[in-house]
């Protein structure tokens, strides 16, 4: 892969955004209005992005997505790595995020990022494939220091 360039979510960054997130089935961002939001980039062409709420010493992961085809490189731990410097110099001290119990890849990737289980949310989700049914949420969260 060429060299990742992690920069702001912008506004102009919504349609490739838009589409990225309705096909992982996401949190869609609304490029520009988040607290933080990031985009990582590779030879112009987006990979993916990140995006937090903050309130407070704390945030939350509102949404992640990556390619399909960029997927398992580096680029969400890369996106997370950036975030949490950026978290930290806005004096942020504990991230939190909800995850599918069905996602496993997203939870590994979590743990992978030292994020540890403090909870769940019973029938917090729309079933993916089917809306009569939900799912659980997983509650993850992780400190952060200088
Ligand atoms: C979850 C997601 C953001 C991870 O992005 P990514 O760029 O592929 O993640 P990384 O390459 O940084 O992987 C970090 C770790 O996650 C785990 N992981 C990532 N992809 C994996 C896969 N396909 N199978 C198993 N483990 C995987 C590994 O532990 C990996 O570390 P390793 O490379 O040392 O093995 C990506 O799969 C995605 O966009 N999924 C769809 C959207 C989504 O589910 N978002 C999260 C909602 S909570």
């Amino acid at each position: 892969m060429a060299e990742l360039d992690i920069r702001p979510l912008l506004f102009a960054d919504r349609q490739w955004v838009m589409k990225l997130a309705d096909v992982s089935q996401v949190y869609c961002p609304r490029c520009g209005e988040e607290d933080l939001g990031l985009a990582a980039i590779s030879a112009e062409t987006p990979l993916g992005y990140i995006v937090w709420q903050i309130v407070v010493d704390e945030a939350t992961l509102l949404g992640v997505a990556v390619y399909k085809r960029q997927r398992h490189c580096g680029v969400a731990t890369a996106m997370h790595k950036y975030s949490e410097q950026q978290l930290l110099s806005q004096r942020v001290k504990k991230l939190f995020l909800e995850v599918r119990r069905s996602n496993t890849i997203a939870q590994t990737c979590y743990h992978h990022l030292g994020y540890k289980i403090i909870g769940e949310r019973k029938n917090y989700y729309r079933a993916l494939n089917n809306i009569r049914q939900r799912e659980d949420a997983i509650i993850m969260s992780k400190s952060i220091s200088i």
